[in-house]
């Protein structure tokens, strides 16, 4: 069995980090999201993984190399364009062979992996099989419509009345049957190669199409919301490892990590909390559930709820929350006299500043 893992798109919901990161590379718990999608799919034994990438392909290439890190052989895959989930299968024909494969979308989080999956896949081996999973509102998903012996009868996007409250988890499994139904379906409405639609083709044509409810927990990391939700219910998961300095006037509390390389220094830190490499907090409270990555500065500052990527340094803001900070950005407190707020702005980026 082989996996393919969808490293394109465009990823418009997560501007402005997409516009310098692949999305899939944001970090969550100071682990890039791509790499969890890695650690899951080799946890199911598979060491062949085409990973398709579009126009950011040297950055993810740059964090994955050719796979040896993680005990796997990496292919490469170029996708000319975000032409859909299903476009991609094409993409990968010839690395796909006839062999089963895993299709995994690279931007979503499934902690609790999918070996049940996987196992319930190869016992039964079906034409494709769906991974899905219950949400309060499924408006907003594929969703997954079930006979009554379990078997996929319907798959609707974005239903506005849903019949069901399954929702298609961004992971599929698929027999070599899948690539006859890519070849058959045209493309959406909206101009994509829909895998919902390559599905219910293998449904409609009465192949055995069946769906693994994933009950763990699950995230789609599309939007800014989703990465610090995510970060919250990962770093939940936290153990205690303190390899960096901490000095004698500052006080750890709970489950905080404190990579090599880093130091705390008169600073209050209230776990689940975790400093990357090489980065310095000082004079500041932190947490919980923040996540600082590689060579930050912290400096007087109260930073809880958030996520600042390599690089990033705060300076002297006291209630800094929810936030998302990227690479080597800079956020400080004003100097001068006076109430004002001074901000360089890129192109899509929100501030929000007490009214
Ligand atoms: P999406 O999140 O559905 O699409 P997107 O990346 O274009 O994001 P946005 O809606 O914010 O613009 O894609 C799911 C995953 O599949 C994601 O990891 C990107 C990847 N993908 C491809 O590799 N090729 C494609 O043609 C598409 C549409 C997505």
């Amino acid at each position: 069995m082989k996996a393919l893992v969808l490293s394109g798109g465009s990823g418009t919901r997560l501007r402005p980090f997409s516009y310098s990161m692949p999305k899939q590379l944001i970090p969550v718990a100071n682990t890039p999201v791509l790499v969890h999608v890695l650690r899951n799919i080799r946890e199911l034994g598979i060491t062949e993984i085409g990973v398709v990438v579009g126009d950011r392909a040297p950055e993810i290439e740059a964090v994955v190399g050719d796979g040896s890190r993680f005990g796997a052989s990496v292919t490469y895959l170029r996708q000319d364009a975000p032409r859909g989930l299903a476009h991609t299968v094409a993409v990968a024909r010839d690395f796909l062979g006839d062999d089963d494969f895993v299709m995994y979308l690279g931007d979503i989080m499934l902690p609790d992996g999918i070996v049940a999956a996987a196992d319930e896949f190869a016992a039964r081996r079906p034409a494709a099989q769906v991974v899905v999973h219950k949400v309060a509102d499924p408006r907003a998903f594929g969703v997954v419509e079930l006979g009554t012996d379990g078997e996929v009868q319907r798959l609707v996007e974005k239903p506005e009345d849903p019949r069901s409250d399954l929702a298609l988890c961004g992971v599929y499994f698929f027999t070599s049957a899948v690539h006859e139904a890519v070849a058959a379906i045209p493309p959406s409405p909206r101009g994509e190669l829909e895998i919902t639609d390559a599905v219910q083709w293998l449904v409609t044509a009465g192949a055995d199409v069946r769906a693994h409810l994933y009950d763990g927990y699950w995230k789609d990391t599309g939007r800014v919301e989703d990465v610090l939700e995510c970060n919250r219910h990962l770093l939940g998961r936290l153990d205690r490892l303190v390899s960096g300095h901490v000095d004698a006037e500052s006080e750890l509390i709970g489950e905080v990590v404190v990579e090599p390389g880093a130091r705390i220094v008169r600073s209050r830190i209230t776990g689940p909390v975790i400093v990357g490499a090489g980065s310095i907090v000082q004079d500041s409270q932190l947490g919980p559930y923040t996540s600082v990555g590689r060579d930050c500065v912290v400096t007087g500052s109260r930073l809880a709820d958030s996520i600042a990527l390599d690089g990033a340094s705060v300076t002297g803001i006291a209630g800094l929350r929810h936030s998302l900070i990227g690479r080597s950005a800079s956020v400080g407190a004003v100097t001068e006299e006076g109430d004002h707020v001074r901000l360089v702005v890129g192109d899509h980026t929100r501030v929000e500043v007490a009214a």
